[in-house]
């Protein structure tokens, strides 16, 4: 390591050494001996091919001065406060292009996204046309020129908050043709307003928009969609959400009233897109607990009708379980009136465990009902057997016969009976959830809601 750096260092001298005498070094072989791959110096080598190119530029410093002079006669007498053509007839044109970087933190309580994106603008500009350079393609500004040149007051209509990059300087640049021709970009990253339908959540698509408008009235200014509008990075959007359908609109803007009552005409440009809710995350994280859930108060019905604590115990379980559950599921979304999948969805598994729960009750209300029927009618025989009877019905079948069976046939209907609703219930429960189940998804999946209806 010391002896690299040794090198480097020899090395930094050598070059600083050589970019004096640079013809010295051509003859010594310089640049051969700076040829390894080790980074340190490969950074060398490129400052060195840098610096080369400069040297070649300073042998021949009449390019620029060249290009100095030509920025100074550009902006003399350029006032940067006026747009182009003001004195004309016809408006100046602006296209526009947005590059995409990213697109997160899509916030359902809030109701908007964030955006990270290049904002490009093109238009010409006729006082800055120039004599083009040898070898320069267009003049390349930097940030504290930029401020000398007249800018369109594009803004962002539907933004809550946005920012400018300013880490290492300005995150903007601006290049001018010889034609006059301006290309202006910026990087912005913004919170934009989106309105969303939630009524499908979490099945949804929702549809943003970013909305662009500016100060001067169509007389002056006019925006435009670049023939190549939109480009976007390959993965966009957060997992929760795909990148759907994209498209490109108008919606200019008249405002009455002006002076004498004339109509002011503004241009406004908006892209919208659509974005694909993925909701394999809803469902392991929602519907399939809140389906076991469900299955689960179904097992009731398979248990003895005076195995009360534990019947109870599963009921109440899977009651609160499901209410926890919908809350949770419904914690991260606005407090809308109107009723969302999700909602049905709860409200439904709701039901089910907490009929499974009443099922109960109606159950063990009948089987108390005999219990107590045949205490009172027959007193003495019943304390006998109660605790036989409270073991298994069925062992006083087989042990008393004659009268006691007569006896038995008053009573067995509302055990029987409670039986009965178990066993009914067995079937009934499942069947009816998956009726439910199949009604859900197809009107959540083909359903597509009127728009209008909410906003
Ligand atoms: C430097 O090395 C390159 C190949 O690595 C060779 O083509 C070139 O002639 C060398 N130049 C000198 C001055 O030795
Ligand atoms: C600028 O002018 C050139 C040539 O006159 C034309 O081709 C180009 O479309 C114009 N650009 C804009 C943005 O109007
Ligand atoms: C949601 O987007 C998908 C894919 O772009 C599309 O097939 C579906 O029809 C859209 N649904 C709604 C309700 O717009
Ligand atoms: C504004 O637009 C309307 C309709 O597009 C048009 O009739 C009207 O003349 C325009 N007004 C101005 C001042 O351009």
């Amino acid at each position: 390591m010391i002896h690299l750096s040794a090198k480097t260092l020899s090395t930094k001298w050598l070059h600083l050494f050589c970019i004096t005498t640079s013809l010295l070094c051509q003859v010594t072989g310089f640049k051969n001996m700076s040829t390894s791959s080790t980074p340190s110096i490969q950074f060398f080598t490129s400052l060195e091919k840098e610096n080369g190119a400069r040297s070649q530029l300073q042998s021949a410093s009449i390019h620029k001065s060249q290009r100095q002079k030509t920025l100074d006669q550009l902006l003399q007498g350029y006032d940067p406060r006026i747009p182009p053509n003001y004195e004309e007839d016809f408006p100046v044109k602006v296209l526009v292009q947005l590059h995409i970087t990213n697109i997160d933190s899509i916030s359902e309580s809030n109701m908007d996204f964030s955006i990270g994106m290049f904002l490009r603008q093109k238009w010409n500009d006729t006082r800055l046309k120039y004599t083009a350079l040898p070898r320069l393609k267009a003049l390349e500004l930097d940030s504290r020129m930029m401020d000398k040149v007249w800018v369109p007051d594009l803004f962002i209509a539907n933004e809550k908050q946005a920012h400018f990059h300013v880490v290492t300087v300005p995150n903007k640049l601006m290049h001018i043709y010889p034609e006059g021709s301006v290309h202006y970009s910026v990087r912005i990253t913004a919170t934009l307003k989106c309105s969303m339908d939630l009524r499908k959540y979490p099945l949804d698509n929702q549809t943003c928009n970013v909305i662009m408008e500016n100060g001067y009235s169509t007389d002056n200014l006019v925006f435009g969609w670049n023939p190549l509008p939109v480009t976007h990075d390959n993965r966009l959007v957060q997992s929760q959400f795909q990148f759907g359908a994209m498209e490109t609109l108008r919606c200019d803007k008249a405002y009455v009233g002006g002076m004498d009552g004339r109509t002011v005409n503004y241009t406004c440009i908006m892209l919208q897109f659509e974005m694909v809710r993925s909701f394999g995350y809803y469902i392991i994280q929602v519907y399939i607990p809140s389906i076991l859930i469900v299955i689960l108060s179904w097992v009731s019905f398979w248990l003895d009708i005076d195995a009360v604590p534990a019947r109870i115990s599963l009921g109440l379980l899977t009651v609160l379980t499901m209410t926890t559950q919908s809350a949770g599921a419904r914690s991260a979304l606005p407090r809308v009136s109107y009723v969302k999948g999700i909602d049905v969805w709860m409200a439904a598994c709701l039901i089910f465990v907490f009929s499974a729960l009443i099922e109960f009750a109606y159950v063990n209300v009948n089987s108390r009902v005999e219990r107590r029927r045949r205490a009172s009618s027959h007193p003495a025989s019943g304390s006998m057997s109660s605790d036989m009877l409270s073991k298994n019905g069925r062992e006083i079948i087989i042990e008393k016969k004659g009268p006691p069976l007569r006896r038995l046939s008053m009573f067995t209907p509302s055990r029987e009976k409670a039986r009965t609703t178990d066993r009914f219930s067995r079937f009934a429960f499942p069947t009816s959830f998956i009726v439910f189940n199949t009604a859900y998804w197809s009107v959540y999946t083909f359903w597509t809601p009127d728009p209008s209806d909410v906003q």
